[in-house]
């Protein structure tokens, strides 16, 4: 098997890769638009990778205004086949302690419907299946990547996929706790979704960066907060990228490639006899 195409998308502070040769900056145009900024192709370790800042360079873009299906169209053009997307988040429970790092395999969605999340429409209908939103193997790479790297790793959680721009109220904070919510951003649901359309695999390093409002005798999450715990994480969301790459490109034995053989409704030819 030729070896996957890896993507990764940049969450604040991750505005690059380190050690890529053969670089290229590649403008990509969609039919949604333009991404939210020009990828960066190159090759790490022999892997043919593809990079690109979720909020753009200089952090530009609000979650509300990631053009994310530009995003993930631009990632398929360019062959990717497996997405890292790599988001700071904050913790929901004591022992994801800030500086720790959570590979979710559950999403729950309280964004208010201002993103345009799926490829289906104008004409189309189709409905992937999407009970376990992320992939399974991608993410016991990530986990496995992240140990050897020497991060404290929860493998599995729930993330819960605000709005914002604005964090949490400390109400909502502690309501979601109650819903057993593991981590908390505002970035990666509408990827998964569109990778799952995509066929492409996608799974999640999140940097848990604060204790969002819930903890008391704990700060209440600031930009400061999060900036500094970036800060001193950012060599090990590297370092995780670096060692997850070989594996990922290596194999593909899921079944993220064949999402969409029964999801298509439209002039639908393939019902069963
Ligand atoms: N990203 C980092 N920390 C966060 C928080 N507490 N809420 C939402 N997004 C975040």
């Amino acid at each position: 098997m030729a070896q996957a195409v890896i993507g990764v998308i940049g969450g604040s502070g991750l505005y690059e890769i380190e050690g890529l040769s053969d670089v290229k900056q590649v403008e990509i145009d969609t039919p949604f638009g333009k991404p939210s900024d020009a990828l960066i192709t190159g090759v790490l370790d022999g892997v043919k990778m593809v990079f690109l800042p979720r909020h753009g360079r200089g952090h530009r873009l609000l979650p509300s205004e990631v053009p994310y299906r530009a995003n993930i169209h631009a990632m398929k053009q360019l062959g990717v086949e497996r997405i890292i997307s790599v988001s700071a988040v904050g913790s929901m429970r004591e022992e994801i302690v800030p500086g720790h790092i959570v590979i979710p395999d559950q999403f729950f969605d309280r964004t208010q419907g201002k993103r345009a999340s799926t490829f289906f429409g104008e004409g189309v209908v189709g409905h992937v299946q999407f009970a376990d939103p992320v992939c399974g193997d991608l993410s016991a790479i990530l986990a496995q990547a992240a140990t050897e790297v020497g991060a404290t790793v929860h493998q599995g959680g729930t993330y819960i996929c605000i709005e914002g721009p604005n964090f949490s109220t400390r109400a909502e904070s502690n309501i979601y706790r109650s819903w057993g919510v593991d981590i908390i951003g505002m970035t990666n649901l509408p990827e998964a979704r569109l990778a799952r359309e995509a066929e492409i695999c996608y799974a999640t390093v999140a940097l848990a960066t604060d204790y969002d409002c819930w903890f008391e005798g704990h700060d209440d999450v600031s930009v400061e907060a999060v900036l500094a715990t970036i800060k001193q994480n950012v060599a090990t969301a590297r370092n995780i990228i670096k060692a997850a790459a070989g594996l990922a490109a290596a194999t593909r034995p899921c079944a993220c490639e064949s999402a969409l053989q029964y999801a298509i409704m439209t002039d639908c030819t393939q019902l069963p006899d």
